[in-house]
């Protein structure tokens, strides 16, 4: 669907299919030069960051394999809860591997800072962030992203694999959702 479809739901568009194209082939393209010729892993957080994975490897021209985790995030609401709990566990081993872990967002920072210090303990030869957007929050904490797609608003968005109560994932924009929604 298209913010179009929805547009009762959006306050407005914060990013069109096309822009979120655009900013991910640019970061393909550092992606590409950092891990030439290494043995590069990709680490994808579900359930979010499955369309940003899709699109970042396809725009990739590097060899890389995936894998994929589960944690918990939100639940349903709209603030993070600071629980964090591994849903579901990586396949691969990452000893000794060049990891670059791809997020779909980044708002206080907690889910990530327990990931990171959890796929550290597994000693990778190398580990760093991706992440398509990043809240004001996580900017201010000393969270390690090589990688940022875009800097946003406080606020909170759907769309393009971000979810409110397990919807708008399939929505092809990034939108505001409309505080009629959650309120
Ligand atoms: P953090 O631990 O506060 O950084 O929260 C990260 C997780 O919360 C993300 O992986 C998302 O699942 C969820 N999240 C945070 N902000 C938003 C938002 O604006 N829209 C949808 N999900 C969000």
């Amino acid at each position: 669907m298209d913010a179009a479809d929805i547009s009762q739901d959006l306050t407005r568009v914060l990013f069109t299919k096309e822009q979120v194209a655009q900013r991910i082939a640019e970061i393909a393209a550092e992606i590409d030069e950092e891990y030439a010729g290494k043995d590069l892993l990709i680490i994808g957080v579900l359930n979010g960051a499955v369309m940003v994975v899709a699109d970042l490897l396809r725009a990739m021209k590097v060899h890389c394999e995936m894998d994929w985790m589960a944690i918990s995030s939100y639940g349903s609401g709209t603030q993070s809860s600071g629980v964090v709990r591994i849903l579901k566990d990586l396949n691969t081993d990452i000893h000794g591997r060049h990891v670059l872990v791809v997020e779909d967002i980044i708002d206080t920072g907690l889910t990530l800072s327990y990931l990171v210090s959890n796929l550290r303990s597994r000693e990778p030869a190398s580990l760093e962030i991706m992440t398509l957007l990043r809240k004001p929050e996580a900017a201010e904490n000393a969270v390690d992203v090589k990688w940022v797609g875009f800097d946003i608003p406080n606020e909170f968005v759907v769309g393009y694999g971000l979810d409110y109560a397990g919807r708008y994932r399939n929505l092809a924009d990034i939108g505001l959702l409309a505080p009629h929604v959650y309120s």
